[in-house]
């Protein structure tokens, strides 16, 4: 009886060659990105300290209550009793890393002014859809040590800027919000908490299940809710903006001068309170509307509490990670990028060079020629399974190499080689010697 084969975890996703000729092209344009305004790669370890999460994003954030991968840590003998309570969490996200690793690089005492880009795998146990994965990508940014409003800009402008580089246009929305400083949030909080009051404590309550539960846990959720009818609820409630202190408020103003003199058109939008806890000031999500619900492409915002918080020196920060998951989507419905933007690296999919054997006595030469022109930086190929020199040469042609080089007793003898163009099916003879040259001008 054959045994059900082992398929990928749900959420996760293989990426086959075909597939990562894509994410690398994210990968280098976010690269491109983050260095074009000095951002300097940082790698952090894919799983932390659950405590780190905890600390961070906030007990009562939906990533920390209901979407963490965790392990528990393996009680060493003689170890305390309390030793296996923290678990390992695999990173749902990069800005707590970040803020750790800044911490214990004792940064804020020699170089507080830090800015930093990372690529790499989150993990969220969330429900896969579209657009949500268990495991998904993230390219962000971290600038720590400056609390100007410019460099808020600066970082939106680097979010644009990744997106404007793989080809989107119009339809790309920049949505900003404040969350003002502590105290503003919390008179908010306060007066949000005895406006959904009648809305929430009844029986029947007309809000959704989640606002319900949000009620406690986090009030400003009720803001971004999506369900229409909470949507309608949220009518009236209680502006921040009319709460927040002169300085927060100063902030935002001049934010939204900073992105309008980079030439951009940011949309106010008071529904954006961020899942995550550590936000102060700015915040600001990147959409694509027509993917709808989950249009949001890259979130980000100000974070000048958490480093403190984390027990490092008070040091603000701002950043944003941008999913590759809902950028895929958005690409594939706006036809992009470009089949020119690709071609490189799906060129480098194939080989450029396939050496063919004519006997089985010309192989020892064509392995070690393959080896020396690898070692020239050329990508070769040949044959391992004894096929005849008529095989060997539709698998050349089948492999989309550029260039046939062929050996037989004769070229051997005359230490020559026949170079074929495979495109031109033109082909000449030179001398080993000479090889490296011609193929340098054929390979250009
Ligand atoms: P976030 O809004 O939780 O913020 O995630 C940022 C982006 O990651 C989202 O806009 C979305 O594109 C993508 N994303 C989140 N969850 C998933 C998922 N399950 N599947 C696919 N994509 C997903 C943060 O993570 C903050 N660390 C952003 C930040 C950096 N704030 C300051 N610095």
């Amino acid at each position: 009886m054959s045994a059900e084969p082992i398929r990928n975890a749900r959420g996760t996703r293989d990426f086959l060659p075909s597939d990562l000729v894509l994410v690398q092209h994210l990968e280098r344009t976010a690269q491109a990105v983050a260095k074009s305004a000095c951002y300097q790669e940082i790698r952090t370890p894919l799983f932390e300290e659950t405590r780190l999460f905890q600390r961070s994003l906030g007990e009562t954030s939906d990533v920390v209550a209901k979407e963490m991968f965790t392990v528990p840590k393996r009680v060493e003998p003689g170890a305390s009793p309390n030793a296996g309570q923290d678990g390992y969490t695999f990173r749902p996200e990069g800005t707590a890393s970040a803020a750790r690793a800044y911490i214990q690089g004792g940064f804020a005492a020699h170089a507080p002014l830090q800015k930093w880009f990372y690529i790499g795998p989150m993990f969220r146990y969330e429900r896969p859809q579209k657009g949500r994965e268990r495991q998904f990508t993230q390219f962000g940014v971290e600038a720590f040590g400056v609390q100007s409003p410019e460099l808020d800009a600066e970082v939106v402008s680097l979010a644009l800027d990744f997106f404007l580089r793989l080809g989107f246009g119009e339809e790309l929305q920049v949505r900003i919000n404040s969350m003002g400083d502590p105290a503003d949030r919390h008179r908010w909080s306060a007066k949000l908490k005895e406006f959904f009051q009648p809305q929430v404590d009844v029986p029947d309550s007309p809000r959704c299940a989640d606002c319900v539960q949000r009620f406690q846990r986090n009030v400003f959720r009720l803001l971004d809710c999506k369900v229409p009818r909470c949507i309608e609820l949220n009518q009236g409630a209680p502006d921040l903006f009319a709460l927040m202190g002169e300085e927060a408020l100063q902030h935002h103003h001049r934010f939204a001068q900073a992105l309008s003199n980079l030439g951009h058109q940011p949309v106010e939008d008071r529904s954006i309170v961020r899942g995550l806890d550590y936000y102060t000031r700015t915040v600001f999500e990147l959409h694509y509307p027509p993917l709808g619900s989950r249009s949001a492409l890259c979130g980000g915002g100000r974070y000048d509490g958490l480093v403190a918080e984390m027990g490092g020196r008070p040091t603000p920060a701002v950043g944003f990670s941008i999913g590759f998951t809902p950028t895929e989507l958005a690409l594939a419905e706006l036809k992009l990028p470009p089949a020119a933007d690709l071609a490189d690296l799906h060129a480098q999919l194939a080989p450029q060079i396939y050496l063919v054997a004519i006997a089985e006595e010309d192989r020892a030469d064509v392995l070690r020629l393959t080896h020396r022109l690898r070692q020239h930086g050329w990508r070769c190929s040949c044959d391992y399974r004894q096929k005849s020199a008529k095989a060997q040469f539709k698998e050349a042609a089948k492999s989309k190499a550029i260039l046939a080089l062929v050996l037989g007793a004769e070229e051997r003898a005359a230490d020559q080689v026949v170079v074929k163009d495979l495109r031109l099916q033109e082909e000449q003879r030179v001398e080993i010697s000479a090889l490296p040259a011609l193929l340098a001008q054929l390979l250009a």
